[in-house]
């Protein structure tokens, strides 16, 4: 039994040394030492001995026990400060190592200049409303006096999600549904997003126009050019002239673009304004009368003016943008020039 006893502390004494982690040791202590170890059987089986030879083998196994436990324990110190030493490690911070840096969102030149338009319309006594970006064939169309025939309402330019139902073209619609919903004297802005199925280096099939809507007594086609002026000024400085040209739109009478002299090259002429010396902003004119009396305002008392500009066209001119599809791209070293 005494053989045996020494072969079981060789084993344990190896084991010991060769466990790694702190709960296999918990399990070698079990094994070993505790009330069910195999130690504790030796202690149950002293009893088979004869007398004489019971202390002395009581003695060896209480010193066998002892001996492992200090070893155990020993070991434990040891797991322990390995354990510690890794996480230490793991989670070690270098100090030296150049800081996280932090990226800064900012405004996209678009919401920029709208915040801007909007703002200088709003100091002029302008209110802001607001329309959809779906819209029926009446408020996109017909109550803006568009024919049938109309090429505007073709395919090929407006995108239709079902018959009479479309993404809109203009936000001339919120004229409408203003004009619908209030009773004069109308003074308003409606900017917003708007959509037609063009794609080029001056045009994106999903835009952005600013809508003006001002209907009272004695309105006049001089307060059109006044506030449109103002505006121009306000928005790129004294020095720019802006000029209306005449047009023709269905829902307006007379009719004119807006231009403003060319922020490049000041109205001399440069690749800019392809030698025009002006720059295309928008379209403006007095609400057709026609208008007004289909949806119940009385023409003969009242009299209206209207623009729409593109916004992304203000903002390619503020920030001399050679092409619009930079506005929608998205590409982070085009806008950080904005922030
Ligand atoms: N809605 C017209 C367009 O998109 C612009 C416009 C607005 C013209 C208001 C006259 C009056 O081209």
């Amino acid at each position: 039994m005494k053989k045996e006893l020494e072969k079981t502390l060789e084993l344990a004494r190896e084991e010991i040394l060769e466990v790694l982690t702190h709960h296999d040791l918990m399990q070698l202590k079990s094994r070993f030492v505790g009330k069910k170890s195999v130690l504790n059987n030796f202690m149950k089986k002293i009893s088979t001995l004869p007398k004489e030879e019971r202390p002395l083998f009581g003695q060896i196994v209480n010193k066998a026990k002892e001996e492992l436990a200090e070893i155990i324990s020993n070991r434990e110190k040891e797991i322990k400060e390995k354990e510690y030493n890794r996480t230490l490690q793991a989670e070690s911070i270098d100090l030296t190592m150049p800081g996280r840096k932090r990226e800064q969102g900012s405004l996209h030149p678009i919401t920029k200049v709208w915040r801007e338009i909007e703002d200088n319309f709003i100091s002029m006594g302008f209110e802001v409303a607001e329309g959809f970006d779906i819209e029926d064939e009446f408020h996109n169309f017909d109550a803006l006096n568009t024919p049938h025939d109309h090429p505007a309402r073709d395919l090929s330019d407006t995108f239709y999600i079902e018959d009479d139902v479309l993404l809109r073209t203009q936000t001339s619609t919120v004229q409408i549904r203003i004009m619908e919903s209030h009773k004069p004297p109308i003074k308003i802005i409606a900017p917003g997003r708007c959509y037609r199925n063009d794609n080029d280096a001056s045009h994106s099939p999903a835009f952005h126009q600013m809508e003006a809507l001002v209907i009272d007594e004695g309105v006049t086609f001089a307060d059109l050019k006044d506030i449109l002026n103002i505006f121009v000024k306000k928005m790129f400085g004294d020095k720019i002239e802006s000029r209306i040209r005449p047009h023709f739109f269905p829902f307006t009478e007379p009719s004119a673009e807006i231009d403003i002299v060319c922020v490049n090259c000041g109205g001399k002429g440069c690749n800019v304004c392809k030698g025009q010396g002006w720059l295309e902003m928008g379209g403006a004119g007095m609400v057709d009368p026609n208008v007004l009396d289909k949806l119940g305002i009385d023409s003969e008392k009242y009299v209206g003016y209207a623009f729409g500009l593109g916004i992304d066209r203000v903002a390619m001119l503020k920030y001399k943008i050679p092409d619009m599809r930079l506005l929608f791209e998205n590409d982070l070293r085009f806008l950080k020039q904005f922030s």
